[in-house]
Formats: C-alpha cells, structure tokens, sequence
C-alpha cells in the first residue's frame, strides 16, 4: 500500500506535468552583449566616434549629477536647525529635479549607442564631487557643499556643451544647456540666497543710517 508521503509527491508531479514550458530558466550567464565603452551604432546621421565623445563627456555628467542627486538626499535627512522645515522640502525638491536629469542623461547616452554607468561603486570612481563626511553638517556648511557641486557640474557641463556643439551633436548640446546648465544655475540661486546674512527679525538702521540710506 502506498504511503501517504508517496501519494503526495505523486499529486505534486501530477501539478507540475505540462508547465514545462511556462517555467522560468533560473540562474543563467551570457557574456555581455555590449563592453562598456564601445558604440553600438544606431541610425541617428552621427558619426561613431562623435558619439563615443559625447558618451564619454555624458558618462561623467551622470556620475557627478547622480552624487549631488544623494548629497541632497543626505542633507535632506541631516538637516538640522530652526530652518529644519523649509530646507528638509528643498533640498528633497532639487533631489527630485536631480532624479529626472539622471534618467534624460542615462537616456541620451543609451541614444547614442553607448552604455550610461548606473551601479553606486561605478559612481564614486567616476565623480569629481568630493565626498562628504559620514556625519552631519552644519547648514552653512551643507549649503556651500552643495553649491561648490554645482559649480564644479556647471563648469564641465559648458565645457562638454560647445564641444558637442563643434561637433555637430547638436541633441546632447541641447541636454547639457536646456537640462543641466539650465536646472543647475536655478538650484543655485535658490540655495545661495540662503547664506546672505540679512536680519531676520529687526532691520539694521544703524547701518542705514551712517551709510546715508
Ligand atoms: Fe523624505
């Protein structure tokens, strides 16, 4: 007589017969189908090795925009003070534009035949940013953090711009000056009016005063 645990693994197979078919393959290796750095051309009237250049330039854009994209998370975390409210929404909004230009950069990269870097470890080697303390900062200090960041992905970002221009790129140029340049130079002036030191409270009218104001 067939006992009960035979009985159940016979109902198993009974389950199992005719899925074969829909079954997912599991752990499966290929080699990969593109190097990373290599050009698989698309039919976009671009020659290969402007695309490679763009690419190249691309590449480092999304790496420094994706490393300031996390320090305006970090500070969106570690932000602390009486101005807590207001910079903790801030600094999320411009994490969040940040976000959008990584994904139109990565994409414009992938249009050019080349591959974007996307892993975290591939950032940190690729990034000019330097890398913030573990710890937490000041908000003066995060401020001008993040605004030295900007000024080093603006200052690269120009550059890259007028080479892809001279180079007949003219839809990688329109990135870098409609979508970089253009998201980068409005963050800054919203973070920079934030270490104007202005009175608060009571305007200084001593100063009015001796300076004929
Ligand atoms: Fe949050």
């Amino acid at each position: 007589m067939a006992s009960k645990t035979d009985k159940r693994s016979a109902t198993y197979n009974q389950l199992e017969s005719g899925t074969e078919r829909s079954r997912p393959i599991l752990h499966q290796n290929a080699r990969e189908i593109q190097p990373y750095g290599k050009i698989a051309k698309l039919p976009i009237a671009l020659d290969e090795k402007v695309c490679a250049a763009s690419a190249e330039n691309l590449n480092q854009v999304l790496a420094d925009t994706i490393t300031l994209r996390d320090l305006y998370k970090k500070h969106h975390w570690q932000v602390a003070g009486h101005t807590f409210y207001q910079l903790h929404l801030l600094f999320d909004k411009h994490h969040n534009e940040q976000d959008e230009l990584v994904d139109t950069i990565a994409e414009r990269i992938q249009s050019l035949g080349a591959i974007s870097l996307a892993m975290a470890a591939d950032i940190a080697e690729t990034s000019i940013i330097p890398r913030p303390p573990r710890g937490r900062e000041e908000v003066p200090a995060q401020i001008s953090r993040l605004l030295e960041a900007h000024e080093l992905l603006l200052k690269e970002a120009r550059t890259m711009a007028r080479q892809a221009a001279e180079a007949g790129d003219d839809g990688t140029n329109d990135v870098l000056v409609s979508d970089v340049i253009r998201t980068n130079e409005l963050q800054v002036w919203f973070l920079a009016e934030h270490l104007v030191d202005v009175p608060v409270v009571r305007a200084d009218e001593a100063k009015a005063a001796s300076s004929g104001g």
